[in-house]
């Protein structure tokens, strides 16, 4: 089995692609396939991805680039972005920036010592209307306040020990953190 992409996916990304006039609409399935499997998009996915549905690598890499939720480094078993627009900034989201470093312990960029969070900034979740707002994985939460938050950062936790999920989050959305 490749260690980038299981056989049957490779497989039915091969006969997607062969199927379509344009085979670079399928991209960033490809790539969240990779990374949901691998964890993050290192070179070698973005090759792979290229080969399978016969398009450059540097169209990839475009595509990989662009969207800030596909990782071209290795990230934790979750990644927090955090939102830093405007409805969120003027509801306190500074503020639960700074709380969320705090209780994790790192800066943004930066993975926990246990390989569970990685923490990232970015731009509207279009949860304005709930801000502040963050999203652990594949999952919005707003009107965040420091209980929400260290509740939130439990229940991940307690979600991955009891599913000894130590497989990383799906990433099913799509920069680099
Ligand atoms: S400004 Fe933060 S969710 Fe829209």
């Amino acid at each position: 089995m490749n260690e980038l992409l299981p056989q049957n996916q490779i497989d039915e990304f091969r006969a997607r692609a062969a199927a379509l006039t344009h085979p670079h609409e399928v991209i960033v399935d490809a790539l969240r396939a990779v990374q949901s499997h691998h964890g993050w998009v290192p070179d070698a996915g973005v090759d792979l991805v290229a080969e399978l549905l016969g398009v450059l690598p540097v169209e990839v890499e475009e595509v990989a680039t662009f969207y800030d939720k596909i990782f071209r480094r290795p990230v934790g078993k979750r990644v927090i972005h955090v939102c830093d627009s405007i409805c969120c900034w003027a509801g306190g989201g500074e503020a639960i920036a700074a709380h969320l470093q705090e209780a994790l312990d790192i800066g943004f960029a930066q993975t926990t010592a246990d390989g569970i969070f990685t923490l990232l900034p970015t731009c509207c979740l279009g949860a304005c209307g709930e801000a502040p707002a963050m999203m652990v994985g594949l999952t919005t939460h707003g009107r965040l306040t420091p209980e929400r938050i260290a509740a939130i950062l439990q229940q991940e936790r307690e979600a991955l020990t009891e599913s000894k999920d130590f497989h990383h989050q799906d990433t099913k959305t799509p920069k680099e953190p």
